[in-house]
């Protein structure tokens, strides 16, 4: 068997690093690197960390306009599909480098090709988010989709895919995360006190790019830290959208560094009091970690954990992200919301690694 991965941004390094060494496993493996993360806070430290192999082909194809780079992808993918002529091509998630790899997969179908989305049918339902688009358009044209959960398969049969074609998994990220927590044990970061310090992360386009919103969400996050360290490890498009806007990045409480390796950032999640984000894969992380998060979006794909009691979607109104810290900085209703009870995912990689093997794909 010969299958073809493709990757290439932050959270699908994190996300499929259970999975690699199992596709090694399966055959012949080529991993495609796409270049859309290659700063080596976001990029080279995740493999080091994670312990994973070089990328056999990295596409190097940085940071451009969307189409661009989405067409980019593609053909770097197309190159290695025509090459090594793979069963499967595996993509993850949601950004410009799933939908890439999907596109050039999905046009060399009449080759035998066929695609698997691992995390499938997560939905926002917000359509302007690019997210939104990019795993709509993946889901519809894979053959085999892996939904970390039953809603995500159910909204998948929603949109018409047959059910044959869908395996409720779990989803990857809690081997990634749990397996550094181990690593990580009792240590807290820098000095700081467990329990004693909040984190935040911001970088989706729609809280960044809007001026609007950056300044709330920001200002937010400022008053906050007035009254509990709030440690920022800062995306790089949120870097370049505070410079433009012209909001300071040294201000009351506020810990502002660059992009964090995983070891820290799943230490510093584990001890943190709770968790201010707007990013999918941190919200996922503090849920696993039994952390309280407040998530800075009007809606979130993970309504698992908002349904369990532990997180709160907040939006990036003001007074609400400081009225809803403020009631995390209470003991006992912190307590209260720690109590909420998470299942944890488990041998999602070995589950997606054998259906590859294994299940027979009626054609479309
Ligand atoms: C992308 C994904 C988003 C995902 C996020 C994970 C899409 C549409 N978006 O958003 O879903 O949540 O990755 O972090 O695919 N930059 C660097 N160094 C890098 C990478 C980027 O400096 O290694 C800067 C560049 O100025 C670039 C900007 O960050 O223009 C944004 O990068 P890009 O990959 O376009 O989007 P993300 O915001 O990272
Ligand atoms: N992450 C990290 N260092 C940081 C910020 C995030 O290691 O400074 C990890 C985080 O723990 C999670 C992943 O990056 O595993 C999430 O990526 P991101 O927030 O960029 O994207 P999203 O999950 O929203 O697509």
């Amino acid at each position: 068997m010969t299958i073809v991965t493709v990757l290439g941004t932050r959270p699908e390094i994190i996300k499929m690093a259970p999975l690699l060494p199992r596709l090694d496993a399966l055959g012949d493996h080529i991993i495609v690197h796409s270049g859309q993360h290659y700063s080596a806070e976001m990029d080279a430290v995740f493999f080091e960390e994670l312990e994973l192999r070089s990328p056999d082909r990295p596409l190097g194809v940085g940071s451009r306009e969307p189409a661009e780079q989405v067409a980019m992808i593609a053909q770097g993918v197309e190159r290695v599909i025509i090459e090594s002529s793979p069963d499967w091509v595996v993509v993850h998630g949601d950004t410009n480098t799933t939908l890439g790899g999907a596109l050039a997969a999905a046009k060399h179908r009449a080759r035998g090709v066929r695609l698997a989305h691992v995390e499938a049918g997560a939905r926002s339902f917000n359509e302007d988010q690019p997210e939104e688009l990019n795993r709509v358009l993946v889901d519809r044209m894979a053959h085999l989709l892996f939904a970390p959960t039953e809603d995500d398969a159910a909204n998948l049969k929603a949109e018409g895919i047959p059910v044959d074609r869908v395996l409720v998994t779990g989803n990857t990220v809690a081997e990634s995360c749990l397996r550094m927590a181990t690593i990580v044990d009792g240590h807290v970061p820098d000095g700081l006190a467990a329990g004693h310090y909040a984190i935040a992360t911001i970088h989706r386009q729609e809280t960044v790019n809007d001026p609007a919103r950056l300044a709330t969400t920001w200002e937010a996050l400022v008053a906050v830290s007035e009254c509990v360290n709030v440690i920022v490890p800062l995306h790089p498009r949120t870097r370049k959208m505070l410079a433009a806007a012209g909001l300071p990045l040294s201000r009351a409480g506020l810990t502002v560094s660059e992009p964090v390796g995983y070891r820290k950032m799943v230490a510093l999640l584990k001890h943190a009091r709770f968790v201010l984000t707007d990013s999918g894969g941190v919200q996922e992380e503090a849920a696993i970690l039994q952390v309280p998060a407040l998530v800075l979006r009007g809606e979130t794909e993970h309504r698992r954990y908002v349904d369990a009691g532990l997180h709160r979607v907040v939006g990036t109104d003001f007074d609400r992200i400081v009225a809803e810290s403020t009631f995390l900085l209470d003991d006992d209703r912190l307590a209260e919301r720690k109590r909420c009870r998470i299942e944890l995912d488990s041998g999602v990689a070995e589950r997606i690694a054998s259906a590859l093997t294994s299940v027979g794909v009626s054609p479309r």
